[in-house]
């Protein structure tokens, strides 16, 4: 059994292996308990080497077992050099970590693939979620993928590409009268009267761990290596919190040496509750969400308070990034490195440009941006790089108007 126990992350009260999201006695969130002992003397880097080529190489680390058959395994996705932004930046190595290679084009299929195998080891028969678009269309993907049924509470104002991108796989999709924290709240209400597996919510414990596996691949694909900092899109908190946790992991296990990385989170001006807990040194304050990264707007985000323990931890930090500039952040990063993120990458990537210019990240770092979702599912704050120039299909009246101008 790869884990023994939850455990509550503030007053560390045990529970069973359930279908649980919070802790019984405080609320507070609750983690998978590993063997590490067990851990320690059984994974290697040759062990992992020896996987498949998905996340579910770091089965071992994770809180459910491999599938017997992994249908559409995420993870292991690529993690390749962008010179030309890192010159453009100022920082001496950049690297991106694309999990827009995963079978819906997000990180969420991470997620979703452990909380899955969770739920039909339960027993579940419907898989469900509220969500902000990418982990709608993860859910509906994976419980097509393994015959089960899907259930999705949106906010009704997503981008269309995001909703056609999760409709296509035949889920119910509820589009609700509020925001994601309303799609929130009216799951988690859900999940005392409905059998069915939440991932975000009765199934969150297995869920969040999925995140880890970015951690892992990372280092792995380093060379077990850790970089000097990692830029990291922040909704929840969750992705941000659970890859601090995957490099601390690898560490304690003695698969890197090295201290882990500088997290720097990123929110988007209009959505930032953490990035403002993180300035001002106080608890997390919800906020109601306006902002062009749809993705990201989580008003009163679950992980928060812990996303800002972790930023501080490990040396890093979180910024707010203006509304302005994530259209222009996808745009650079595509005519730099021919990568087309969605709007949460170019929050992100403006993250990394506030640490550069705090002066926090310079010629000497070596960096990882997350590249967490597709820019085809978000195309409209780029939509003015789109103005073609009107012509005939006549090449001497090209050569003489065009070219010789
Ligand atoms: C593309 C993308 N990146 C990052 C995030 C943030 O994840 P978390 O809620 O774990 O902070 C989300 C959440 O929906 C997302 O869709
Ligand atoms: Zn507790």
């Amino acid at each position: 059994m790869p884990a023994v126990s939850l455990s509550c992350r503030v007053c560390a009260t045990d529970h069973p292996l359930e279908a649980n999201g919070s802790c019984s006695r405080c609320f507070g969130p609750l983690d998978p308990v590993y063997d590490w002992d067990h851990l320690r003397a059984t994974v290697s880097r040759e062990s992992i080497a020896a996987g498949p080529a998905s996340l579910w190489r770091y089965a071992a680390l994770l809180p459910v077992e491999a599938p017997e058959v992994a249908r559409l395994a995420p993870g292991f996705t690529p993690l390749v050099p962008a010179p030309r932004l890192a010159t453009a930046l100022g920082i001496g190595e950049l690297w991106l970590k694309l999990d827009t290679a995963n079978p819906t084009h997000s990180f969420k299929d991470r997620v979703v693939a452990v909380a899955a195998r969770k739920a039909q080891e339960l027993g579940f028969e419907t898989l469900s979620c509220s969500s902000t678009g990418n982990l709608a269309g993860a859910v509906a993907a994976r419980a097509a993928a393994e015959g089960l049924d899907a259930v999705v509470f949106v906010p009704s104002d997503l981008e269309p590409e995001k909703l056609a991108g999760a409709a296509v796989y035949g889920p119910k999709i509820y589009t609700v009268n509020g925001t994601y924290d309303h799609c929130s709240r009216l799951t988690v209400e859900l999940s005392f009267e409905l059998p069915w597996g939440f991932v975000n919510v009765n199934l969150r414990s297995y869920y969040a761990e999925g995140s880890k596996t970015i951690a892992y691949e990372i280092a792995e694909q380093l060379g077990w290596e850790a970089p000097d900092a990692i830029a990291i899109p922040i909704a929840s908190g969750a992705l941000f919190h659970k890859v601090g946790q995957g490099f601390s992991e690898l560490r304690s296990i003695g698969l890197i040496d090295q201290p882990a990385p500088r997290l720097f989170g990123g929110q988007a001006e209009g959505c930032q509750p953490v990035a403002t807990a993180f300035r001002d040194e106080v608890s997390v304050q919800p906020v109601r969400p306006n902002t062009v990264a749809r993705s990201l707007a989580i008003g009163n985000p679950a992980d928060g308070d812990f996303a800002v323990a972790t930023a501080r931890e490990t040396g890093g930090a979180i910024y707010a990034v203006a509304e302005e500039a994530v259209g222009e952040n996808m745009a650079l990063l595509a005519q730099t490195t021919g990568v087309f993120g969605e709007t949460a990458t170019g929050v992100t990537l403006g993250a990394l440009r506030a640490a550069i210019a705090a002066r926090e990240l310079g010629p000497r770092s070596r960096v990882v941006l997350l590249v967490t979702g597709d820019g085809l599912k978000t195309p409209q704050p780029v939509a003015h790089t789109y103005n073609p120039v009107p012509i005939e299909a006549d090449a001497d009246a090209f050569i003489d108007q065009v070219i010789a101008a």
